[in-house]
């Protein structure tokens, strides 16, 4: 086993136990377990994607009593295009699965915390000597979270008072409220320094005391009750426990990183892209979405661009044909989707066809003297409106 990372802790527990060992442990505790739903929001949600666990459960925050009861705990698939630049670093990736806890309005913060701090520890090991906490340090609206400061100084483990990284927001209105993230230390030196100051400190677990509504106007007001939400990233802490050095090297990974470099020699950077951008790809067909210009389709369909870029740039006959079926049904089966391996590889197929023709446009279109010298704004329009070709697809093809 990998011991690169000094977690101490180097568990033989694979992510489904991880996320076993988590759920039983609140379910313990009295929560209910809510069935982790698709990647799509309910009709009327302007988001485009299920970004966290708790965006399912907003209505139940701001008050609707939830018919499972006021303790819940999950396993969510979630989808971020705002870590879309930080895929392929240790820690991100686009398509994940988000274990989470809530109190609706029943127990506090400390409660959660001191949870959190028992199953991390106890639950899965790890040294308490590792962790640190960062906890909001007040602004002129909100005070300081002293109690989460007192939870963590009762348990030894060292704070870091921030403002804006510990306030907790879904977007510019809605349920939120100051944080207090639990980090690992993953160097192999013994800790230093500070959550914020040392990259070696990864964020594991964030609870976020979800009491304020902010309105269109900018202005908060308390909600009708105090919750407790919490997330954490089940690849990112299957790979800290089992002391990988990234969530590309947790056993999810492991049937793409044995097939993947055998089908296609790619750096590590572009393997990783196109792991991840493959297998978030497969779920977001496998949850019904096929690709198009605008909304979700389009972020389908640019994950799969840009998973052919990458192939092609050093070879321009790879191509999806060759993808395994392991690796589509194994990830279907993952996500517990009951979509046909045989539909999704279709979907692959056709949009890589579409790409094909498409760049065989651009090419013809670009090659016309018109377009020899700079791009101008209207000429990007017409390009667009015109031919069909997006202004990034128009910037690949033109010479350095
Ligand atoms: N909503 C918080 C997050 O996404 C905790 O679940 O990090």
């Amino acid at each position: 086993m990998n011991t690169d990372v000094n977690t101490d802790v180097n568990t033989d527990m694979t992510t489904d136990q991880i996320a076993r060992t988590f759920v039983e442990y609140f379910e313990e505790r009295g929560h209910r377990r809510i069935s982790g739903s698709t990647l799509l929001p309910t009709p009327g949600d302007p988001v485009l994607f299920t970004t966290s666990g708790m965006h399912p459960l907003i209505p139940y925050l701001q008050g609707r009593p939830h018919p499972l009861g006021n303790r819940l705990v999950n396993v969510q698939r979630c989808l971020r295009t705002t870590d879309l630049d930080e895929v392929g670093d240790r820690t991100h990736l686009t398509v994940f699965e988000m274990l989470g806890t809530w109190s609706l309005g029943d127990y506090e913060g400390p409660v959660s915390l001191d949870w959190g701090y028992g199953l991390l520890t106890e639950g899965f090991g790890i040294d308490p000597g590792l962790l640190h906490a960062t906890v909001f340090g007040g602004d002129d609206r909100t005070g300081p979270d002293t109690a989460s400061l007192e939870l963590w100084q009762s348990h030894g483990v060292p704070v870091e008072l921030t403002v804006e990284d510990n306030w907790w927001s879904n977007g510019p209105t809605g349920p939120c409220g100051p944080d207090s993230e639990i980090f690992l230390w993953t160097g192999d030196t013994p800790p230093e320094s500070t959550p914020t100051g040392d990259d070696r400190w990864v964020e594991v677990w964030n609870h976020v005391m979800m009491r304020h509504l902010r309105l269109a106007d900018g202005s908060l007001v308390p909600l009708p009750q105090r919750n407790v939400d919490t997330g954490l990233g089940l690849e990112r802490l299957a790979s800290l426990l089992q002391g990988r050095r990234s969530v590309f090297e947790c056993d999810v990974f492991d049937p793409w990183r044995t097939l993947v470099p055998a089908l296609w020699q790619l750096d590590e950077p572009s393997l990783r892209l196109v792991c991840d951008h493959l297998r978030s790809a497969v779920v977001v067909i496998g949850d019904g979405v096929r690709p198009g210009n605008t909304g979700r389709g389009y972020v389908l369909r640019r994950l799969i661009r840009r998973v052919l870029t990458v192939l092609r740039r050093d070879d321009p006959w790879r191509g999806l044909g060759d993808l395994p079926d392991e690796l589509v049904r194994h990830t279907l089966d993952r996500f517990r989707q009951e979509e046909e391996p045989e539909v999704v590889r279709r979907v692959l197929l056709d949009e890589e066809r579409g790409f094909g023709r498409l760049l065989e446009r651009g090419r013809n279109v670009l090659a016309r003297r018109r377009f020899q010298g700079p791009l101008s704004e209207e000429d990007f329009h017409y390009l667009h409106d015109t031919h069909g070709l997006p202004r990034d697809l128009v910037l690949s093809l033109r010479p350095e």
